[in-house]
């Protein structure tokens, strides 16, 4: 192993010292630029293709029926996942990904309108004929199979387009459900104040919500919460707000919405020796909660 690592090293100090000052200096740059461009999402054709997680066409209805699997169980109502039904539904998904996260789900079931804010997501690339015949025809034989509903892929693939809307704060409103999946941990306390407080305003009054919020290190220094207690909370992160479960749950009662339910999907327990000062004023719930599901409605 010693020997391979000596290898390498001689071999990249001969092209170092090989290579002209401007080849390095573009190489630096390159790579610089890539780390920074990695920080926000990529959702250009190449990368889609390139995706086994978004390509996936089942991964969506088996994660939807999971969490509500787990919803059920952990609160004993067992008819949580019939109130968030899509049928009818004016739905709202924030940050969906790419390919309409649940919005052509939702709208095969027999929504009425999806809305999406999703700022990476570029339309004419997820509506592209590429990705009709390499995503959604894939996803609507699942769909068939699943639900064996009266509905030609045509009629489908015409409703996605007509139905899956990119969301104007300013002229929708009366939305029914809305839902977010491993989005609110990006948003700074900021943003998400006034998102939610635009959230309310959208919803009707009998509005539903579930957001799925993943507070694990997103990789940073290992699995779990890698690193992420070792360094302080004040640390500029460029892509995670650093929030807790009880910030979150904070934001979104201060934003007019009730908290059904606040369930723990995954946790690990941490040690609060090793952690960082800034972390301290925190629970051991809210710092050991690593996947949470909040569930509720206007208050
Ligand atoms: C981890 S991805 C999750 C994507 C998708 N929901 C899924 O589960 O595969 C986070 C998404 O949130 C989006 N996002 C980040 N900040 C956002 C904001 N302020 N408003 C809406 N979406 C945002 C990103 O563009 C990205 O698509």
């Amino acid at each position: 192993m010693a020997q391979i690592t000596e290898n390498k090293m001689k071999q990249l100090f001969k092209k170092v010292w090989e290579t002209p000052p401007n080849k390095i200096y573009e190489s630096v740059i390159k790579r610089l630029t890539f780390s920074i461009s990695n920080q926000s999402y990529d959702y250009s054709l190449k990368s889609i293709l390139q995706s086994q997680k978004h390509m996936q066409t089942v991964s969506l209805m088996d994660r939807w029926e999971r969490y509500f699997k787990v919803i059920e169980n952990k609160t004993g109502d067992k008819n949580l996942k019939n109130k968030f039904n899509f049928r009818g539904k004016r739905i709202f998904e924030l940050g969906c990904g790419p390919l309409f996260g649940w919005g052509p789900i939702a709208i095969f079931l027999g929504a009425d309108t999806y809305y999406y804010h999703e700022p990476a997501l570029e339309r004419e690339v997820t509506l592209s004929q590429v990705l009709k015949e390499k995503y959604f025809s894939p996803l609507y034989k699942e769909l068939m199979s699943e639900f064996s509903l009266n509905i030609s892929f045509s009629e489908f693939y015409d409703k996605v387009k007509s139905k899956c809307l990119p969301m104007d704060f300013n002229n929708v409103n009366n939305i029914d459900l809305i839902l977010s999946n491993s989005v609110l941990e990006h948003i700074p306390f900021n943003d998400l104040d006034s998102l939610l407080s635009n959230l309310h305003k959208i919803s009707n009054e009998k509005a539903l919500y579930m957001h799925a919020v993943d507070f694990g290190s997103h990789g940073k220094g290992g699995s779990g919460f890698g690193s992420l207690y070792r360094e302080s909370n004040t640390t500029t992160n460029k892509i995670l707000s650093l929030l807790r479960k009880n910030d979150i749950e904070k934001c979104l009662i201060d934003n007019g919405f009730s908290l059904m339910h606040s369930i723990v999907y995954r946790s690990e327990v941490i040690d609060r020796n090793k952690i960082d000062p800034s972390w301290s004023d925190y629970s051991d719930i809210d710092l050991n909660s690593k996947t949470v599901f909040f569930i509720g409605g206007l208050k």
